[in-house]
């Protein structure tokens, strides 16, 4: 997509896909791509709202220049977010727009010092403070710590189009559809959710925050910095970032393990097998050994039944359920019903990670917590059986 591409008569799409990182923020994978969405508004005063990833400035530019000719300028560049994903190309656009002055708030200030060598040419806005830019009005709203300290959206009042920075993003880059009614939204579900599961969950409290906070707002469209732009149903999107910041979950079964020579393995299995016959149909078998991390947090937080498995690791559990349990500590994972199961050969130490884990977190510990000795004997699969029955009957 070379051109800017029309929201409304004066608001541009002057994104990028990426489909050259492997993996985002170097640690979640990105099969699909990812989109960088800059946005810009045509008016008395243009005005740029984010930019892109260093080195996508070719096309960021290609794109300004298919709706703003040689003889304008840019008279803002608005940053909503600092992450480099969207501030890369903050110096490059300074260097061809020399008198655009970056509007920002006070926390911003630090990090345009710090990562990029800028002090002066700001514009430091307050909450709530508006922006007339001629026929269009931003107004910016302040909300700390979706994703970072300085993280703000701006409201385009005339249009109610709210330009929300990461929140409401996915992964996945835009395939031709720039818009929720171009594309197949229960597709892409997976991948938003994938996103919002390794990158905003921890912040959850803070995006509730700040639903709260936006409520008022005549909301019509929804812009994010990646993935699909709502202009048809910006409903569509706020309801699954409310409900997955409440941890609202849906019935089905996450079932995690680690198993070095396929004992844990048999008894993730007998788990899983007794929750299908029990009725159960929405059953994601992970192995920790293969699955990246990112697809397992995806389903922990889409469904509320998580079965933790692993064999014991040096005194600990393995290196890949510890990863996990320490990610879902940081989010605050809640309102789960858990299930703990592994296997010891002497000082054991997986299972009472797991256990530790559990308890002292606000999810629900799930009786019987199956410890195997050497290899799972028939009480052992009985018991795992038990404990798949007990998670059913809690889900249905
Ligand atoms: Fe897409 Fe927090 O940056």
């Amino acid at each position: 997509m070379k051109n800017a591409i029309a929201l409304t008569d004066d608001i541009y799409w002057i994104g990028v896909n990426d489909f050259e990182t492997d993996l985002f923020e170097s640690i979640w994978p990105l099969p699909e791509g990812v989109s960088y969405n800059a946005y810009l508004i045509r008016d008395q005063k243009n005005v740029i709202l984010d930019t892109v990833k260093k080195g996508y400035m070719p096309q960021l530019l290609e794109k300004i220049q298919s709706v703003v000719p040689a003889t304008e300028s840019i008279d803002y560049l608005v940053i909503n977010h600092m992450e480099p994903d969207h501030s890369g190309s903050i110096n490059a656009l300074r260097r061809l727009y020399p008198d655009m002055q970056i509007v920002c708030n006070s926390r911003t200030v630090e990090f345009l010092r710090g990562y990029y060598g800028i002090d002066s040419g700001m514009r430091v806005i307050g909450d709530g403070e508006q922006l007339e830019l001629g026929t269009h009005t931003l107004e910016f709203h302040l909300t700390p710590m979706v994703h970072w300290p300085e993280t703000m959206m701006t409201f385009e009042t005339r249009t109610g189009t709210l330009f929300s920075m990461d929140a409401f993003g996915g992964f996945g880059a835009l395939r031709g559809g720039i818009f929720d009614d171009e594309v197949d939204l229960d597709e892409r579900e997976n991948e938003t959710l994938r996103y919002y599961a390794n990158i905003v969950a921890k912040y959850s409290p803070m995006v509730q925050r700040a639903l709260k906070k936006l409520s008022a707002l005549d909301i019509r469209a929804i812009a994010p910095t990646h993935g699909t732009v709502f202009r048809t149903d910006p409903g569509y999107i706020i309801d699954r970032y409310d409900r997955w910041s409440r941890q609202q979950t849906e019935p089905g079964v996450v079932i995690a393990y680690a198993s070095m020579y396929g004992h844990t393995q048999t008894m993730a299995e007998a788990v899983a097998r007794s929750l299908a016959v029990q009725g159960i149909k929405q059953i994601r078998l992970h192995n920790l050994s293969r699955s990246h991390l990112s697809y397992v947090l995806r389903d922990v937080w889409r469904y509320q039944g998580l079965i933790l498995a692993s064999s014991a690791y040096n005194t600990k559990p393995s290196p890949f359920m510890e990863s996990l349990l320490s990610i879902l500590d940081n989010d605050k994972l809640k309102n789960r019903l858990i299930g703990i199961i592994g296997t010891y050969s002497w000082s054991g130490g997986g299972v009472s990670a797991m256990r530790e884990f559990a308890e002292k977190s606000d999810n629900e510990l799930l009786e019987p917590v199956v410890e195997s000795k050497f290899a799972p004997d028939h009480e052992d699969l009985e018991a795992c059986h038990r404990l798949g029955g007990a998670l059913a009957s809690r889900l249905l």
